[in-house]
């Protein structure tokens, strides 16, 4: 695929960053449908802007701290904007968004959830699961809609708990899996989404 016809990703973080890296990194196969124009973050401290950074990608940094939910969003929405993004992927964005930035996203927002939807929306997904005596926990891509964790689900991966599993040890594999699926998933995605 021709560079100039890749679709304009951006990738929202608010930490770590490790499923950003694995799209940036998958980004980079000649047949992939997205480029990551944007990184974006509102924590200007998130160890992924510097990982973005020694990769090329462009970064925006904005901290939250003292905007009302919607002010802070238009900020976001304007950079991705400016950027001219066409796919926003949320990777360990820990934001609830306002409905004005979902809406203005819709169909093209997706975000990646540490566990197996409709189960275990929120927080603490991996210690829900081990308590409730789950065979297994995993991950799960999904569209974006304005209530929190509940867009249809467009992937997922299945990790088996093991006698022992602790919510870290879960949590380490799941996250071997999400960064296979999160970059698989994104490019059928965008694939199956041209011309719409
Ligand atoms: C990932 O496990 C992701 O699924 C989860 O945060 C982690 C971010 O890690 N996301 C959520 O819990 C969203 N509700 P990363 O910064 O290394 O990608």
């Amino acid at each position: 695929m021709n560079v100039t016809m890749k679709a304009p990703l951006a990738i929202l973080i608010s930490g770590r960053g490790s499923n950003m890296a694995a799209l940036i990194e998958a980004a980079r196969a000649e047949d992939c449908p997205y480029a990551v124009a944007l990184v974006a973050s509102n924590n200007p401290d998130a160890d992924g802007l510097r990982i973005a950074r020694n990769a090329g990608i462009a970064t925006f940094a904005h901290s939250h701290k003292g905007l009302e939910r919607e002010d802070f969003d238009a900020i976001i929405d304007r950079a991705l904007r400016k950027a001219g993004v066409r796919y926003v992927a949320l990777a360990g964005y820990m934001r609830i968004m306002s409905d004005a930035f979902v809406r203005g996203w819709a169909g093209r927002m997706l975000n990646i959830h540490p566990s197996l939807l409709p189960k275990y929306k929120g927080l603490d997904t991996h210690r829900r699961a081990i308590e409730a005596g789950d065979a297994e926990g995993g991950c799960s891509v999904h569209l974006v809609t304005p209530t929190l964790d509940d867009g249809e689900v467009i992937a997922q991966a299945s990790i088996a708990i093991v006698p022992g599993d602790t919510a870290e040890t879960l949590a380490a594999r799941v996250l071997k899996a999400e960064h296979q699926l999160y970059p698989a998933a994104l490019a059928a995605y965008v694939r199956g989404h041209v011309g719409r």
